[in-house]
């Protein structure tokens, strides 16, 4: 794949089996990616310098996924200006997963962190794809294509139970 533009991380090895859904619809919109793991706690030095190197690499989205006390999403955000989409992970740390929502979502002022739903990386995803479909008319038809799709679903889901 050509130069990654989303960067997707996750606080540890645990948060894969939910982030890799983001992954996978970016994948399925043609959006070149990487995949790291970054944790706040374990490796802050390395979080530090993905952060900080990340636009000058050329990404730009970050989806950042964490769970428990989730704090690399928005330690993220406040290295960096571009847009950080969190995810909040219920992990195996994570009392209820309300601990990652709030630790993800309560940012102060000036440091925003765009929260997606519990376990939603699909929709870090698509959020991701439709940031950088404001300026890629190719990729806003994708997206367009896919939000099609649903609405189809729903449509031939009524169709059934006439
Ligand atoms: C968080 O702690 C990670 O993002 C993960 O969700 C959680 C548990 O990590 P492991 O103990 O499974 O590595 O920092």
């Amino acid at each position: 794949m050509s130069q990654p533009i989303v960067g997707i991380i996750m606080g540890s090895q645990s948060d894969l089996e939910v982030m890799k859904a983001a992954s996978a619809i970016l994948d399925e919109f043609g959006v070149a990616h990487e995949v790291q793991i970054v944790s706040a706690h374990r490796t802050p030095e390395w979080m530090m310098q993905y952060a900080t190197s990340a636009a000058d690499r050329g990404i730009k989205v970050i989806i950042a996924g964490a769970g428990g006390a989730a704090h690399l999403p928005g330690m993220t955000a406040s290295l960096t200006s571009l847009p950080v989409i969190g995810v909040p992970v219920r992990s195996s740390n994570s009392i209820d997963g309300w601990d990652s929502i709030l630790s993800i979502l309560q940012m102060p002022n000036g440091v925003p962190v765009a929260t997606v739903a519990l376990n939603a990386a699909q929709n870090a995803g698509i959020l991701a794809a439709q940031i950088l479909a404001t300026h890629d008319s190719a990729l806003f038809k994708k997206v367009e294509a896919f939000k099609n799709g649903l609405r189809d679903k729903v449509i031939s889901a009524n169709e059934k139970l006439k």
